[in-house]
C-alpha cells in the first residue's frame, strides 16, 4: 500500500490514478492526517501544492515517523519542502518555470532512473526553486533553468522531484514513478481487477455473512457494479431496488430492468413515476425540484425496503472521489453550487449498516472491474445520467406532456450518436426543453411551438467540460428528425457553452 499525503494540489489524484494504473493500491491522505500506524505503508508521495514552503500558512506536517523509515518521494512542493526542511534553500526563482522542460544529465545508472533518456521532456509548474540541496543529497537530474530537477538523500530511500510525474506532459513519468515504488520501495504490481473482485468478494462474505443486504440500482455504472460484485459474493440475499422516477429515458426502465434480470440479479422494478410526477406538479425552482425528488426517493426506497424482511444492510455504489477528504486551500468551505443528492448517505430513519464495496476506486477502476466480471461494454460505457432525471432538464415546471416530449427528443438525439459513431467520443449528451415558444411555419401554417437546446460535451470527470463539435451533417440530420417526428416542437439549438462558466445542466 502507498500513501499519497495531499498538499492541495490539482494533481493529486492524478498521482493515485498514475499509481493505480502500475497496478499498485495507494490511498490519499490530507497531509495533518498522517497516519498513527505507519506500518501498512510501503512508500509515501508528497503531492505538490499551491502555497510555498516558505509561507507561514503553508502545510508544514511533521514527517518523523516517514523520513528516512519508509521509501519516501517528494513531488514539487514535496520537493521543495524536504528541502527546506532539512537545511536545504528555496527562493522565488527568477526564471521561467512552467510548462515543458527537458532532462539533462541524468544519473541514469541510479534505479530511479532506469530507462530514462536524456532530453526526456518533464512538465515543470512552480514558481519557488531549490537554491540549495541539504548537505547530504545527490542531484540527480537538471534542466536548462532548473538545477536540482532530482535529487535522493544519500543514506536514505528519500527521493525528490521538481517536476510532476503525473501529468501526460510528462513523456516517461509513469516509468519514474514505477522505478520509485517498485525498484526502491520494492511493491508489487498485483493489484489488478481481477485481483480486486477476488479479495472485495471474499471481504463482502466475511462481512456480511448471510445477512440480506438492500441496493437502490440507478442503472448507472457504479450502483451497476456495486450490485454485481456482492451478488457474486452473496448471490439472491443480495435485494436490488430499481425506481422509475417517471424521470427517465424512453423506455430505459424496462431495457435497464430486463438487463439486470439477465444478469441473474435479484432485482425488483418499482414504477413510482406518478408520485414523483404528482409532488413535482408546480415547482419550477431547480433546487426545489431536486429536494423533492430526493425525499420522494427516500420515501419510496423506505417503503420498498420494509419489504424485505430483516435486512440488515444498505450497499451504495459510492467512489473513491466521493470521500477523498480534500485540503482546503482557501480556507473557507465551497459554495453550494447544486445540490447533488447523492453523497448525502443513509437516512437516519433507515438504520441499516452501510457496505460500499467501490468506495476505493476510480470511475475508469470500476469500469475495468465491471469488465473483468464480463458487464456488457455497452452498460459499462454508458454516458453519465443525473439523479433527478429529464426534471432538470425541463426548464420551468414540469408536467407529464413535457417529459413524453423529451423523452422524444433525447432519444433522436441519443440513437443518432450511436448510429453515428459519435457516443463514445462524447463524455455526456442530452437535451434541454426550453421554457420558450417560437413562432414557426410548417407547410403553410404558422406554428408557435416549444424550442429544444442539444447539449453534447466533453469531460474527464464532469468538473470541467467543452461543447463537443458535432459534425455539421449530424446537427442538420438529426434537427431535421426531431422537428419532423417531435409534434411540439419546432426548434432546435445546440449549446456552445463550456464549464465554466456555464454548468453542463441547464438547471
Ligand atoms: P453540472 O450541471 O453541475 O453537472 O455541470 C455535472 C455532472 O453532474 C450531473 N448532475 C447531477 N447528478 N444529481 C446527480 O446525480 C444532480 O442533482 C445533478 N446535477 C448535475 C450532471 O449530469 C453532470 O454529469
Amino acid at each position: 500500500n502507498v500513501l499519497i499525503l495531499d498538499f492541495g494540489s490539482q494533481y493529486t489524484q492524478l498521482i493515485a490514478r498514475r499509481v493505480r494504473e502500475l497496478n499498485i493500491f495507494c490511498e490519499i491522505k490530507p497531509y495533518n492526517k498522517v497516519p498513527e500506524d505507519m506500518s501498512s505503508y510501503k512508500a509515501v508521495i508528497l503531492s505538490g501544492s499551491p502555497f510555498s514552503v516558505r509561507s507561514e500558512d503553508a502545510p508544514h506536517p511533521d514527517l518523523s515517523k516517514i523520513k528516512g523509515k519508509i521509501p519516501l518521494l517528494g513531488v514539487c512542493y514535496g520537493a521543495q519542502y524536504l528541502a527546506h526542511f532539512n537545511g536545504g534553500k528555496v527562493e522565488p526563482s527568477n526564471t521561467r518555470e512552467y510548462g515543458r522542460a527537458r532532462l539533462t544529465n541524468i544519473k541514469s545508472d541510479e534505479p530511479f532512473f532506469y530507462g530514462i533518456i536524456g532530453g526526456s521532456q518533464v512538465w515543470m509548474s512552480h514558481s519557488d526553486t531549490i537554491q540549495e540541496l541539504p548537505e547530504n543529497a545527490v542531484v540527480l537530474a537538471n534542466t536548462v533553468d532548473v538545477k536540482n530537477a532530482a535529487y535522493r538523500i544519500e543514506g536514505e530511500d528519500t527521493y525528490a522531484i521538481q517536476f510532476h510525474p503525473e501529468v501526460y506532459h510528462t513523456s516517461q513519468g509513469k516509468i519514474i514513478l514505477q522505478n520509485f515504488l517498485v525498484h526502491i520501495a520494492g511493491l508489487e504490481q498485483t493489484w489488478t481487477p481481477d485481483a480486486f473482485v477476488e479479495t472485495t468478494v471474499s471481504e463482502l462474505r466475511k462481512k456480511v455473512g448471510s445477512d440480506k443486504v438492500i441496493l437502490g440500482l440507478s442503472g448507472g455504472v457504479d450502483s451497476t457494479v456495486a450490485a454485481v460484485l456482492l451478488h457474486k459474493a452473496i448471490g439472491k440475499n443480495l435485494h436490488c431496488i430499481f425506481v422509475n422516477n417517471g424521470l427517465l429515458r424512453k423506455n430505459e426502465f424496462q431495457e435497464v430492468l430486463d438487463q439486470y434480470e439477465d444478469m441473474g440479479l435479484n432485482v425488483k422494478g418499482v414504477d413510482a413515476s406518478a408520485r414523483f410526477l404528482d409532488a413535482l406538479a408546480g415547482e419550477s425552482d431547480p433546487e426545489g425540484k431536486r429536494k423533492i425528488i430526493g425525499k420522494v426517493f427516500i420515501d419510496v426506497f423506505d417503503d420498498e425496503a420494509h419489504l424485505v424482511k430483516d435486512a440488515k444492510w444498505l450497499a451504495q455504489g459510492t467512489i473513491y472521489p466521493d470521500v477523498i477528504e480534500s485540503v482546503s486551500v482557501t480556507g473557507g468551505p465551497s459554495a453550494t453550487i447544486k445540490s447533488h443528492h447523492n453523497v448525502g448517505g443513509l437516512p437516519d430513519f433507515m438504520k441499516l449498516k452501510v457496505v460500499e464495496p467501490l468506495k476505493m476506486l476510480f470511475k475508469d477502476e470500476v469500469r475495468r472491474v465491471g469488465a473483468s466480471m464480463k458487464i456488457s461494454g455497452d452498460r459499462l460505457g454508458r454516458h453519465p445520467f443525473p439523479g433527478p432525471g429529464l426534471a432538470i432538464r425541463i426548464l420551468g415546471d414540469i408536467t407529464r406532456e413535457k417529459v413524453a416530449i423529451l423523452q422524444e427528443v433525447d432519444a433522436i438525439f441519443i440513437d443518432g450518436l450511436r448510429e453515428w459513431g459519435l457516443y463514445d467520443k462524447v463524455w455526456q449528451a442530452g437535451a434541454m426543453l426550453l421554457p420558450v415558444n417560437s413562432v414557426g411555419v410548417m407547410g403553410d401554417e404558422r406554428t408557435y411551438e416549444k424550442c429544444v437546446a442539444l447539449r453534447a460535451v466533453e469531460s474527464t470527470d464532469g468538473m470541467t467540460a467543452d461543447w463537443v463539435d458535432l459534425p455539421y451533417e449530424f446537427l442538420q440530420k438529426t434537427s431535421n428528425e426531431i422537428i419532423n417526428k417531435v409534434p411540439g416542437v419546432n426548434r432546435v439549438v445546440y449549446d456552445i457553452s463550456s464549464k465554466p462558466p456555464a454548468t453542463i445542466e441547464w438547471e
